[in-house]
């Protein structure tokens, strides 16, 4: 079989779809796993033989011990969740020593102003709101995920991970940020003590020392790595509708978790990525605020949650529930280029007498329209145009071939692939590598 020199798997819709699984089950064909974007705000469960991994940071094939994971320039780094991570595998006996980990030196590091900065605000927000003024608070996950990218593009008060490793230059970048911070933070109500710059300095120079080993220039090392024939996996964190540039703006994260990040956020090329698989849940969810057009409020929704386990893997909150918005997906599928899709948590709709597909939007003019809009704003006021499709009754997480599907579920698939105009590769039915059915390119396409 083809492998791909450079394979993206991206998710596309609003996260949570499942891509921890497929960039563990791609990793065994690939040889360096790449996270590009985002920070510990992505939560990616992986379950292999049983047991539960959860990552935010690593790549998912840091489970393989044969792989080199890259996590490049275009991530945010929290050092102290980088290394509990590290140190979690290595208890569980899985090593990742230096040379199979590669953190990029300019990738920018999340601080705890940053982290205290991001709840802050939510908090300012979301109280001007209970006063009656508009929403303005995101949802955030309060990982300090967009404070940390608003520095990188201010470039004075950023910190990177190359900084943490020279005391003096931290110390004093810290002594005016610090500074700079406090005064911010107590505008924005946070009741503590003015940042330490000093005790700052010493603590994040220590966690760079004790993460020296992996801090490198990845650029050149991913370039060496193409160079030498070795076959790369890029892992999206977030999801293309959450991108910084073509998501539901301004209710998205803070960085381009699309593919189209990838060559900013690694230094690579375009040009490289053969393969882009597209992940799909089998229905639609989403974390946070911002307008979800196929979101049931009833007692389907509360039925998918419930047999989905649709709650944060980063922070534990219910996840908002709903059908499958296709005309979202095939908008995602468009700007990342996808060359297959795997439609993850079909288990989950096993028992539904019906299932739904938005097929079209009817806005508040009375048009009907197939195109995606990025825009929250015109988005909220959508009415989904349904096409109702048979469920199937029997569970189906035992299954591994597609021929022992129900129809139903079958033909759920084939509508996914001819309207997204993508082929279904790949069929998830459970958490376990075990519980996967590939699909030959004629069965859903
Ligand atoms: P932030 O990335 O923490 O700034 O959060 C911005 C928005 O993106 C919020 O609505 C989050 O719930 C959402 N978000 C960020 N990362 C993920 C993810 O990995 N899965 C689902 N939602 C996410």
């Amino acid at each position: 079989m083809h492998t791909p020199s450079a394979t993206a798997v991206v998710g596309l819709q609003w996260g949570d779809e499942g891509k921890g699984k497929i960039v563990d089950l791609l990793a065994a064909e690939h040889d360096v796993i790449v996270r590009y974007n985002g920070g510990a705000n992505a939560g990616h469960t992986v379950v292999v033989d049983g047991e539960r991994y959860a990552l935010h940071l690593l790549p998912s094939g840091a489970l393989s011990e044969d792989k080199t994971c890259v996590i490049g320039n275009g991530v945010v780094v929290d050092p102290r969740q980088l290394l509990k991570e590290i140190e979690g595998l290595t208890a569980r006996g899985i090593s990742l020593e230096p040379d199979r980990l590669l953190v990029s030196d300019r990738a920018h590091v999340v601080m705890p102003y940053h982290k205290e900065h991001d709840g802050a605000l939510e908090g300012v927000l979301a109280r001007a709101a209970g006063q009656g003024d508009e929403n303005l608070s995101i949802g955030t996950t309060k990982r300090g995920i967009g404070p940390t990218y608003a520095d990188k593009v201010h470039r004075s008060l950023a910190i990177r991970m190359g900084d943490l490793l020279d005391a003096d230059v931290l110390r004093r970048r810290l002594d005016i940020v610090c500074a700079i911070r406090s005064r911010e933070l107590e505008a924005l109500g946070v009741d503590a003590p003015p940042l330490d710059p000093a005790a700052l300095a010493d603590e994040y120079h220590t966690l760079g020392e004790r993460l020296r080993p992996y801090i490198t220039d990845t650029v050149y090392g991913l370039h060496d790595a193409v160079a030498d024939g070795k076959r790369l996996l890029f892992e999206g964190a977030n999801a293309c509708l959450l991108d910084i540039d073509h998501g539901t703006f301004p209710y998205v994260t803070s960085s381009n978790c699309s593919v189209l990040g990838i060559p900013p956020g690694t230094g690579l090329p375009g040009t490289v990525i053969e393969e882009t698989v597209g992940i799909v849940k089998a229905y639609g969810t989403r974390v946070g605020e911002g307008p979800f057009p196929t979101e049931d409020l009833g007692e389907d929704g509360e039925r998918i949650r419930e047999r989905g386990h649709e709650y944060g893997t980063t922070t534990g909150r219910p996840r908002r529930c709903g059908w499958l918005d296709l005309v979202a997906v095939r908008y995602s599928a468009m700007i990342c280029g996808c060359t297959s899709l795997a439609v993850m948590l079909l288990d989950v709709l096993s028992g539904f007498e019906e299932l739904r597909l938005c097929t079209g939007y009817r806005l508040p003019d009375g048009t009907v329209t197939d195109r995606f809009m990025p825009d929250a704003r015109r988005l909220a006021t959508v009415e989904p145009i349904w096409e109702v499709v048979p469920g199937w009754e029997p569970e189906i997480d035992h299954i591994t071939e597609a021929a022992d599907l129900p129809p139903e579920a079958h033909d759920y698939l084939e509508r996914i692939a001819a309207f997204v105009e993508c082929p279904v590769a790949i069929a998830s039915v459970g958490p376990d590598r075990r519980q996967t059915i590939r699909l030959g390119q004629h069965a859903a396409s």
